[in-house]
């Protein structure tokens, strides 16, 4: 797992910007280089709306702007406490999974109804969150937010230096400052997921998201 990126892996973001409504930008690589397979697999398996936690909506029309490219039908939580948070391939996420300055996806540990829901998973030095961040809801370094951009419901899966960017239309986050909004259209920050460290040593929710997942829930 690693955050960083270059140039070279313009490729592994092609998958996903051919998606989005308006074709998005392919030159703008992804953040988890270091793992294609997972980011291709974990946004394929987004489309496909495992486990009823989105729907697609009409990928072909024009955006304007309220076009929605993923939308939640499901109402009830999707993260509880006490929920492992996993990897691409199900692994439990221990404590060293990141180092400072890294990020991944992660998703809650599979249970009947529940199976996917893209989570951004950054660590930082303790002391770099302030702003809206919940203190509370992070645990040695981590912070973990919706990938699921608040704008039309691309997949959070870009970046710029430490901003979080939505491929779609720039949609920029801060996610030392409670992944709010700092450039582009979307309206609200990412949810934040409150989570700690298990006594067994692995990254767990202690509740839902914080907020709506995805476009809408104003
Ligand atoms: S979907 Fe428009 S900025 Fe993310």
């Amino acid at each position: 797992m690693t955050g960083g990126h270059d140039g070279a892996d313009a490729g592994a973001c092609d998958d996903c910007c051919s998606d989005c409504p308006d074709g998005g930008d392919p030159h703008h690589p992804s953040i988890f280089t270091d793992d294609r397979a997972v980011a291709r697999r974990d946004y394929a398996k987004v489309l496909a709306t495992v486990g009823g936690l989105t729907a697609v909506a009409s990928l072909a029309a024009p955006l304007s702007g309220l076009t929605r490219v993923f939308e939640r039908s499901y109402t009830g939580p999707v993260y509880s406490d006490g929920i492992y948070l996993v990897d691409g391939e199900g692994e439990r996420v221990t404590e060293s999974a990141l180092a400072e300055g890294e990020r991944t996806t992660v998703f809650p540990e599979p249970r009947p109804g529940i199976e996917r829901a893209p989570t951004l998973l950054v660590r930082h030095p303790e002391d770099a969150y302030g702003g809206d961040t919940k203190l509370e809801f992070t645990v040695a370094g981590y912070a973990a937010y919706s990938k699921v951009c608040t704008h039309a419901g691309c997949m959070v899966s870009n970046e710029e230096g430490e901003t979080l960017v939505c491929p779609c239309h720039f949609g920029k986050f801060d996610p030392t400052a409670g992944a709010k909004v700092v450039g582009g259209p979307p309206p609200r920050a990412l949810p934040q997921l409150p989570i700690t460290l298990s006594n067994d040593g692995y990254l767990v929710a202690t509740g839902d998201f914080e907020g709506p997942v995805g476009a809408g829930g104003e």
